[in-house]
């Protein structure tokens, strides 16, 4: 199989009535225990890693395994910079070859992210590369950023926005939050309807982990097609560690 772009996917979802599950790595065996799922399962995904995560698990190593992981995979798999901070980030992870790249200036006033979301969409297409964007405050935190307070995303400004910077996907804030949340969240399902009426690109929910099934389905119905989990794995892999680290295999 060979490496797809993030659009590839997306549009194949549209088509499905589906989402697409996106997973962060921040190690080889993370990369390996995503592919071999997506193997398993026979499921196409994304492999994406978040700029706030590169001090510990820096992209020049991470971005030649999490591409040549895609290459070799039996199923399509799309490579993704999540959270993307800086340009001359987004610029690497280009050259690496990721497949798509999000540049999140969603805390940044309305111009600056059309500007710099703009210049994304300028570099991308030389790659032929997909380009996600974020807008309104998604809460809570991804990686060791700071805590945010949710905004939910004006769908009027949404449609705005899709057709001034040519993004290929748009990531909403309807309540949903980045790590563990404390209660049940209450997403705002008559937000995303009115995003979903007024913009014509396929939706991303992050902040997945604690979100039910019942809660996806109802979000697919109203236009997501990419789903970001990143809490859920990596509180996992800690779990195992631990259960590995506390077990007689350990014990020599
Ligand atoms: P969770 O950590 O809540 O699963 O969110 C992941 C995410 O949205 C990555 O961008």
């Amino acid at each position: 199989m060979v490496i797809v772009s993030m659009k590839e996917l997306l549009i194949d979802a549209e088509k499905n009535g589906s989402a697409v599950g996106a997973f962060s790595v921040g190690n080889m065996e993370m990369v390996m225990g995503v592919i071999n799922a997506a193997e398993e399962t026979e499921t196409p995904v994304i492999l994406q890693i978040a700029e706030k995560r590169l001090m510990n698990s820096p992209l020049e190593l991470m971005a030649p395994m999490m591409v040549n992981a895609a290459k070799e995979a039996k199923v399509k798999i799309a490579v993704h910079l999540d959270h993307g901070l800086t340009l001359d980030c987004i610029k690497k992870a280009l050259s690496y070859g990721f497949t798509s790249v999000m540049l999140d200036c969603s805390l940044k006033p309305l111009p600056e992210n059309i500007a710099l979301t703009k210049e994304v969409v300028a570099l991308a297409e030389k790659y032929s590369a997909t380009v996600e964007a974020e807008l309104g405050v998604v809460g809570g935190n991804e990686g060791d950023t700071e805590e945010h307070i949710i905004t939910c995303t004006d769908p009027k400004v949404a449609k705005h926005f899709c057709k001034e910077t040519g993004i290929d996907a748009l990531a909403v804030a309807i309540g949903n939050a980045h790590g563990n949340y404390p209660v049940l969240p209450e997403l705002r399902f008559d937000v995303l309807e009115e995003i979903y009426n007024q913009t014509d690109i396929p939706l991303v929910l992050h902040g997945g982990t604690g979100i039910t099934d019942e809660m996806f389905r109802k979000a697919i119905s109203l236009g997501i097609r990419k789903i970001n989990i990143a809490t859920a794995s990596f509180d996992a892999l800690t779990r195992f560690s631990q259960e590995y680290l506390n077990s007689s295999a350990c014990a020599d």
